[in-house]
């Protein structure tokens, strides 16, 4: 695992939307899978800029939804398929077959993380996964606990998330499960980006890159990973002892 700093966020944002385009250039075929929520939000617009202003040729990527909100409507804006909707899918007009989300209203949850399983070992795999942490250490939905080597999986979602993720809706909701990529795929990616911005984030990045591995505190993970790249700006990296 790596860490790399930046000013700012717009500068981190950057950098992600560099590294993924050229990944891109040098593969076209490339499968990205990301998180929705804020912190990868300029990236994406970058990202989408980038391969447009540069002619990046992007008909051949596929995508897929690193998560969703179990019950929800993909229609809801802070559901995170609209996220990848209307920030991705949409602007790149990637094709149907370019892309999986989770479909969290399907009376069979099972079937759709066997169907996310099947999808992406048929791709052999994930090269890039872009993911930002939550403020109890999740990657995805990945809660405290949930083994690191779990596929796609259903899961009853943590307080802290439940209360953390009001931020994304207009309204209060009751949230109660969420549906994700599990660890084994994260580990098996080829690379993974973990972003975090803000100094909210300066906690849960010191666990990350500084304490113990372990279940208990998910993104823990990413020190097991070769290719991990932990991106933070200053805020985010505030509390990280000075070697790094
Ligand atoms: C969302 C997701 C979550 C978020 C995390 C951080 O698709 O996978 O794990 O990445 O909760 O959220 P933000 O970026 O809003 O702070």
């Amino acid at each position: 695992m790596k860490l790399k700093r930046f000013k700012n966020y717009q500068e981190l944002s950057g950098f992600a939307a560099s590294e993924i385009a050229n990944s891109i250039k040098d593969k076209p075929s490339l499968v990205l899978c990301m998180a929705s929520g804020e912190t990868p939000k300029l990236t994406v617009e970058l990202l989408v800029k980038k391969l447009k202003e540069e002619k990046i040729d992007h008909s051949r990527i596929t995508f897929i939804g690193l998560d969703e909100w179990v019950g929800l409507l993909p229609s809801n804006t802070g559901s995170c398929h609209y996220f990848f909707q209307h920030k991705l899918i949409a602007p790149l007009q990637l094709k149907a077959s370019q892309y999986l989300l989770f479909d969290a209203l399907a009376d069979d949850l099972n079937n759709e993380c066997e169907k996310m399983d099947t999808f992406i070992n048929d791709k052999d795999g994930i090269d890039i996964m872009l993911v930002g942490i939550g403020m109890n250490g999740h990657i995805g939905f990945n809660e405290p606990g949930a083994s690191f080597s779990n596929l796609s999986h259903v899961i009853e979602l943590d307080e802290i998330t439940k209360s953390v993720g009001q931020k994304y809706f207009t309204e209060k909701m009751e949230l109660g499960k969420g549906i994700t990529i599990g660890f084994k795929h994260l580990l098996n990616a080829k690379k993974v980006f973990l972003m975090a911005n803000g100094s909210k984030k300066a906690e849960v990045i010191k666990k990350t890159v500084e304490g113990p591995v372990t279940e208990n505190f998910p993104a823990s993970i990413m020190q097991r990973h070769e290719n991990g790249v932990i991106l933070v700006d200053d805020e985010a990296a505030s509390l990280l002892s000075k070697s790094h």
